[in-house]
């Protein structure tokens, strides 16, 4: 089987690519290098250096005979979308647009889509946040991410392309990029390597779900299995958004401070943090329901924060 998978120089792609390519699968990488790196790129796939904008896209497609689609290139920076809300919506959905066209013309069997629980609920009322929660995305990134999700099921209900979209918690693990939205543990834990002092923004009680990248890499290959099997289609209504998306993180909220403790014990850094001023829009408290996937896809997270810390402070360790 052929899959292309955008973004696939960069964190998750890189790491999806990886697994895909051992598990005797053709895979196309496109990818902009904007913050992919050239080292991720795994020798067996074929690379188009190439942004998912470009017209030139077509080519691609129309070179490679291509089944599935995986799509993780995107702006991922929060703060670069509240910058340049243009630039975001460019790279997030025109760039899905142009991909989605391409989807259509050259007949492929369905995509899956990384988008973000970390945005779309917004700060949820009750948690944790089941996909059915309201959405309320508080940056141009959230907006862009949910936004796909609509166009994604206006595709498949009135042009019967099927998705499956995976709205991760915060991904951590090795090749993380300090931008996404599990920077801070590649940037606590770079610091503490060289025994520098980490700052943690506000009083460091806000809560994340941390999910380790090599379970999200197992929930894509299982999205796409759940693809092939076929019945994903929508009702006479057309698709909702809920419909097909899953939740991908571990259904635990872990504090700043906490993950400060856990990456001291494990990089024997001997300070304490620095305290800084409270980042402005930034949720206090977010953690994922992670029960249709593990329904419906048959996922669960399988690596414990502790033991993934480990080998994200192993990798960064070099
Ligand atoms: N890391 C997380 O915690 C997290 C959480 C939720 C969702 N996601 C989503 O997962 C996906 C992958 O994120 P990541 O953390 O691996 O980030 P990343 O920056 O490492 O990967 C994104 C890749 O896309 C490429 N890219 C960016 N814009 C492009 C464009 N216009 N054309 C072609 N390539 C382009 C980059 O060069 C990079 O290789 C993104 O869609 C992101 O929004 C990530």
């Amino acid at each position: 089987m052929q899959i292309l998978v955008t973004g696939g120089a960069g964190f998750i792609g890189s790491n999806l690519v990886d697994a895909l390519v051992d598990e005797g699968h053709e895979v196309v990488v496109v990818d902009n290098l904007s913050s992919g790196k050239r080292e991720n790129l795994n020798p067996a796939a074929r690379f188009y250096e190439l942004d998912i904008c470009d017209p030139m896209l077509e080519e691609v497609f129309r070179k490679e005979k291509i089944d599935y689609v995986n799509h993780h290139a995107a702006q991922i920076d929060v703060r670069h979308s509240v910058a340049d809300p243009v630039d975001d919506a460019r790279a997030n959905i025109l760039g899905l647009l142009n991909l989605l066209e391409n989807c259509r013309k050259y007949g492929v069997k369905g995509v899956v889509f990384a988008s973000s629980g970390g945005v779309v609920y917004g700060e949820p009322t009750k948690l944790p946040a089941a996909e059915k929660f309201p959405k309320g995305p508080q940056s141009p990134y959230g907006v862009s991410k949910l936004t796909s999700e609509f166009y994604l099921a206006y595709y498949a209900g009135v042009m019967n392309l099927p998705y499956i979209a995976l709205r991760y918690a915060n991904v951590y693990g090795p090749r993380q990029d300090p931008h996404g939205e599990a920077g801070v543990v590649a940037i606590f834990g770079q610091k503490m390597l060289r025994g520098e002092t980490p700052v943690i923004y506000g009083d460091g009680e806000q809560v994340r779900d941390y999910v380790y990248v090599g379970d999200v890499v197992r929930a894509n290959l299982l999205a796409l299995k759940r693809l092939q099997e076929g019945g994903i289609s929508c009702g006479s209504g057309g698709c909702a958004i809920n419909d097909f998306a899953y939740n991908i993180g571990t259904g635990e909220g872990t504090s700043v401070n906490r993950l400060f403790e856990l990456l001291k014990e494990i990089t024997g850094f001997t300070g304490e943090p620095e305290y800084g001023p409270e980042r402005k829009g930034e949720l206090r408290k977010i953690y994922l329901d992670v029960g249709k996937a593990k329904a419906e896809l048959g996922w669960e997270p399988e690596v414990e924060l502790r033991e993934g810390l480990r080998r994200t402070v192993e990798y960064l360790a070099g």
